[in-house]
């Protein structure tokens, strides 16, 4: 009988400074073997999660950021929060091992975008690692797409994560960073992601909208884009939540009547009113 709890040994092979808290980690099996794929040759869907894991410290959800069918490695992107398991993560260094489960959840519905002409991507904070994993598999399927606005939105220019990525994509989709407090020498925009909505030309009748980041932020677009004629229908949230066995079984993670790890965390705004308290 598959044990759902038994995690995989991972191995660092790199792990890369992105900002004063943020490193990206990754992360080969220690077998050697590729990461296995699904019957789409993924492996893992952009949104969802895996576990990682350290003896001793624990395990936390982190999103799957890398290309999704590069079964050679994957990818996280971990916020120091202070805590326990992101505080002993951030003294690792290539070579170090973790452990690994998942990939967890449901992830975006790739389907249902590739069949909308425009689609609207929105992050902020540390919601940037399912984004980028949906637009690394969008670029490899650029033919699958139609116009990809993103809008991303970090407190000062130093916060940015993935700059070398963001130049990349920038020839493939459109591209759009602002930041609360620009420093001198920044050109780009500043404000809210909300700020520069209205500077996204898209045909409101033909878009889906794909969001992760800060709950006041996602609940501000919505709100914005809802009167644009974007209905909740066509609004794919991924949300954060306290999780722990990350399964379905000990409910730490419940949002209403769903759980976050199993239900989710890519909800549809409208089969479920998130409530973010
Ligand atoms: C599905 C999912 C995907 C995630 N993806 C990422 C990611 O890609 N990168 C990343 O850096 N983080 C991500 N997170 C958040 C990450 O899991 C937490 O930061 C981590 O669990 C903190 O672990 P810790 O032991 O260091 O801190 P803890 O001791 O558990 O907590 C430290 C502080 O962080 C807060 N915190 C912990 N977990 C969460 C959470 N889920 N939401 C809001 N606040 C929290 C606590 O309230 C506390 O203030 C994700 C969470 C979920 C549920
Ligand atoms: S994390 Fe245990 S039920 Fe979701």
């Amino acid at each position: 009988m598959k044990n759902i709890y038994r995690p995989i040994p991972v191995e660092l092979i790199k792990v890369e400074e992105h900002s004063h808290d943020t490193k990206l980690f990754r992360m080969k099996r220690s077998d050697g073997k590729p990461f296995s794929t699904n019957k789409d040759g993924l492996c893992f869907i952009p949104g969802q999660f895996v576990l990682a894991g350290l003896w001793g410290y624990g395990e936390a959800p982190f999103g799957a950021a890398s290309e999704p069918s590069e079964d050679a490695y994957m990818d996280i992107i971990v916020r120091h929060t202070g805590g326990q398991v992101t505080t002993a993560m951030h003294r690792l260094k290539r070579g170090d091992h973790l452990t690994l489960r998942g990939p967890l959840g449901n992830g975006f519905p790739l389907k249902f975008f590739s069949t909308m002409g425009d689609l609207l991507l929105v992050t902020g904070g540390c919601g940037v690692p399912p984004i980028a994993a949906l637009i690394e598999h969008i670029i490899r399927n650029r033919a699958d797409f139609g116009r990809v606005h993103l809008v991303y939105g970090a407190k000062t220019p130093e916060d940015v994560l993935l700059k070398e990525d963001l130049k990349r994509w920038a020839k493939s989709i459109d591209v759009i960073i602002v930041v609360e407090k620009g420093s001198k020498g920044w050109k780009g925009e500043r404000g809210l992601v909300t700020d520069c909505l209205a500077s996204v030309r898209l045909d409101p009748s033909n878009t889906a909208v794909a969001m992760c980041g800060p709950g006041p932020m996602i609940d501000a677009i919505e709100h914005i884009v809802n009167p644009m004629g974007i209905t909740d229908r066509r609004i794919f949230i991924s949300v954060e939540r306290r999780m722990q066995c990350g399964v379905g079984r000990c409910q730490h993670c419940v949002c209403g009547d769903r759980y976050a790890c199993t239900d989710g965390p890519v909800f549809n705004l409208d089969e479920y009113d998130i409530n973010w308290d």
